[in-house]
Parts: C-alpha cells; sequence; structure tokens
C-alpha cells in the first residue's frame, strides 16, 4: 500500500498473513432501477468463491435496493460513508472490484477523477491499486448519447476497465426488461 493511497479504501485492514481467506470482491451499487436485484450477483459471486462487501452511492441507500438483505446476505454493513478515524476498518483490502450497475453519474464522475463519494473514491483508487476492475453500466440510450459519456468510456477502457455490453433498462414491447446478466460482471473478472 503506498502512501498516495490515502482513501478510505487504501485504509482498510491488512490481509491476515499465514491464513488462508477467499478472495474480497467490491461491489460498487449505483442508483439506477435495476439496483433492486443485486442479490442475484452476490449469490454468483458467493459461489464462485468470493467474499462480497457491498459499496453503495448515497443515492442509492435511498430505496434502490434492500440494503437489510443485501446487508445479511454478505454478512457485513454496507458501506456508503467514510468512516471515522476511529471507526475499525470494516472491509479488507479488495482483489477485485465490480461496479454494477453503473450510472451515468458515476461513470462519468470516476473518468473525470471525482472521488467526493466512498463509492467515487473506491471507484477512483482500485486503478491505482492493480486490481481487475469490472463494469455493468446501465444507461438509457438518450443519456448514452452524450458526448461525455463517450469520452468516459474511452477513458476507463484506457485505463483497463473492462466493461460489459451497453444496457439501457428500458422495457420492450411487452413492458418486461431485459436480462441484466449480472454474471457478466463476474465473467469479465475472469478474462
Ligand atoms: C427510479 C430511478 C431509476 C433510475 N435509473 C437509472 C439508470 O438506470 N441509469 C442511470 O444512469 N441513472 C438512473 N437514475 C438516475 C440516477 O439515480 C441519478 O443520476 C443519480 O444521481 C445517480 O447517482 P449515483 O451515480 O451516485 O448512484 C434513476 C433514477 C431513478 C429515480
Amino acid at each position: 500500500m503506498t502512501e498516495q493511497a490515502v482513501t478510505e479504501q487504501a485504509m482498510t485492514e491488512p490481509a491476515v498473513t499465514g491464513q488462508a481467506r477467499k478472495p474480497f470482491l467490491y461491489v460498487v451499487v449505483c442508483a439506477a432501477g435495476i439496483a433492486a436485484d443485486v442479490s442475484k450477483l452476490i449469490t454468483a459471486a458467493q459461489e464462485r468463491d468470493w467474499e462480497v462487501g457491498v459499496i453503495a452511492t448515497p443515492v442509492a441507500m435511498n430505496g434502490f435496493f434492500d440494503t437489510a438483505a443485501v446487508a445479511a446476505l454478505t454478512g457485513r454493513p454496507i458501506r456508503s460513508a467514510w468512516r471515522t478515524p476511529a471507526d475499525p476498518r470494516p472491509f479488507p483490502p479488495p482483489d477485485a472490484v465490480v461496479a454494477a450497475p453503473a450510472t451515468f453519474n458515476t461513470v462519468n464522475k470516476w473518468a473525470a477523477g471525482i472521488a467526493d463519494t466512498l463509492a467515487l473514491a473506491t471507484l477512483c483508487e482500485a486503478y491505482g491499486l492493480g486490481v481487475p476492475i469490472a463494469v455493468l453500466p446501465c444507461v438509457a440510450d438518450a443519456l448514452a448519447a452524450h458526448p461525455a459519456y463517450r469520452d468516459s468510456l474511452l477513458r476507463l477502457r484506457a485505463m483497463g476497465v473492462r466493461f460489459g455490453e451497453p444496457y439501457a433498462g428500458e422495457a420492450g414491447e411487452d413492458g418486461g426488461r431485459p436480462d441484466f446478466g449480472w454474471e457478466r460482471a463476474l465473467d469479465l473478472l475472469d478474462r
């Protein structure tokens, strides 16, 4: 861990030495409607032998998913705000980071290097930590057409961030939404 790794994520507890632990996956959850199903990703990751810690944006914490159910599923509190210096470090360092669903807002702020939430700081820092990063965006086509978003994708891809196929989340003619394919994030990490 370098001195530059100054955000909360870099200040997580060190790995326990001499004791095997499962690889630890940070799942960053943004405020998209599809976040209601994020437990599918967590369950799939656990089945692939990841231990999971969830870091949600402040907006996502406000009704976008069942925070109590997700905390119970991971066995850890969901993180969204920075801890105080006196608080213990709740998560070990990440072995990989997934952002799913990733919003237009978070993708653009991340690419610009903005770290004004714990979720964004986690994403910004993951690059410097050198861990694999996978992203499943959920962005409507009308927003995805914005030049800033295209630039953000280019910049993040150039940093080695692995993106799933675009997903607009719009309902089809039958009123149903296409499958989000949560496991794509885990497949991207395996690449
Ligand atoms: C019900 C609802 C669903 C939303 N779904 C999306 C979405 O799928 N993708 C997206 O980029 N923004 C979506 N938004 C807008 C974001 O919540 C908004 O841009 C927010 O500022 C994103 O914050 P975050 O990136 O910090 O999570 C949705 C908003 C609401 C109220």
